[in-house]
């Protein structure tokens, strides 16, 4: 049973394994969301120009501390973008630095700032090896880039013809899968050797394809991967509420200004960062798993990273309340999830 009205929940304070900071205004507008409900967030690398080296991931991770409210605590973790250009050498100095956690590798052209990505993957096979021995992290964008492809297929296409070779060629290599959206993801993770995992997003729990037609054409439910069928969305709930430490947090909460969204040629992604724990807890209270929620959200990322758990907590409340309609984002609005709409959770300060 769904727990009743006015129930609270506490859990050790979560962190999120996949987020979207950009910088400059965009950047001071959304960190405290995050930083309110997360104690450290997987800093995703594609600004513009990307954060390709450990030098530039430093400079970023100084302007993340600076942007912070001073009332509010949070550790960046930081990653870097591989290109053809990365070099092992520059894995080994990312591996020393202590705030560089992982690498992410988006296919060129694949989504928001991929073009600097890597091309044909087996060119970077040198650069996986130096990330297998140093045990540095590989963070992918799972999707083919192929514009023959179809877009509701390039997750599993990716799968099959890219991700088990890379698994199989690296067998030490620590993977994480990001933002799974299908079946075929959560069953390859599941029955994958040890060191592969997967993050899942809360609107990949909440929404399957349908949401982004209902009544109109819907530009703040588009995302990358692109939401897919509802057996999908099923599949991923049960991963996420099934107490396998091989799923965790990780929101992928990508703003983009409103403008760049209700546009002819829409920006991917869904701003969720506002009240992600919130949507997290909504997603597991209608499982009736809210009993595996702090493993997901705090637990389990922590484990694959190899960092401490943290040790404050968060509780939250059952209790509806409405979303606005858009928040400052610098000299821009932005859209949230559920704009004008209802929250079940609320977050207790
Ligand atoms: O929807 C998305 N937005 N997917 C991504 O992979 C990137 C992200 C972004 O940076 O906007
Ligand atoms: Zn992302």
């Amino acid at each position: 049973m769904p727990a009743a009205a006015g129930a609270t929940i506490t859990i050790l304070k979560p962190d999120d394994w996949h987020l979207h900071l950009r910088d400059g205004a965009a950047l001071a507008a959304v960190l405290p969301h995050t930083a309110e409900r997360f104690a450290r967030a997987i800093v995703m690398p594609n600004l513009k120009p990307p954060v390709t080296t450990v030098a530039e991931a430093e400079a970023y991770r100084g302007r993340i501390i600076a942007a912070l409210p001073p009332h509010l605590t949070f550790e960046p973790l930081m990653t870097i973008y591989l290109t053809g250009s990365t070099t092992p050498d520059e894995i080994r100095r990312a591996r020393q630095s202590g705030f560089v956690h992982a690498v992410k590798l988006y296919p060129a052209g694949a989504t928001t700032n991929s073009e600097a990505g890597v091309g044909a993957l087996a060119s970077i096979y040198p650069i996986l090896e130096a990330m297998q021995e140093v045990d540095l992290p590989l963070l992918v964008h799972g999707e083919v880039t192929d514009a023959r492809v179809d877009v509701f297929d390039r997750e599993r296409v990716f799968l099959e013809t890219e991700l088990t070779a890379i698994v199989a060629k690296f067998p030490a290599l620590r993977v994480v899968f990001e933002h799974i959206t299908t079946r075929e993801a959560a069953d390859f993770v599941e029955s994958a050797r040890p060191g592969v995992a997967a993050t899942i997003t809360a609107h990949h729990l909440l929404m399957n394809r349908n949401d982004m037609f209902t009544g109109g054409i819907r530009p703040h439910h588009y995302c990358l991967p692109v939401l897919k069928r509802e057996q999908h969305r099923q599949r991923l709930v049960e991963a996420a509420t099934s107490g396998n430490a091989r799923f965790f947090v990780g929101t992928d909460s990508a703003p983009h200004a409103k403008h760049t969204k209700e546009n002819a040629c829409g920006c991917a992604g869904m701003y969720t960062a506002f009240a992600a724990t919130e949507l997290y807890a909504e997603v597991f209270d209608a499982a009736d798993a809210l009993d595996k929620l702090q493993g997901f959200m705090s637990e389990f990322g922590p484990r694959f990273y190899g960092l401490p758990v943290n040790t404050a907590k968060v509780m939250l409340k059952k209790e509806r309340i409405a979303v606005p309609a858009d928040f400052a984002f610098g000299d821009e609005r932005i859209v949230p999830l559920r704009a004008g709409e209802n929250l079940e959770w609320q977050l207790v300060r």
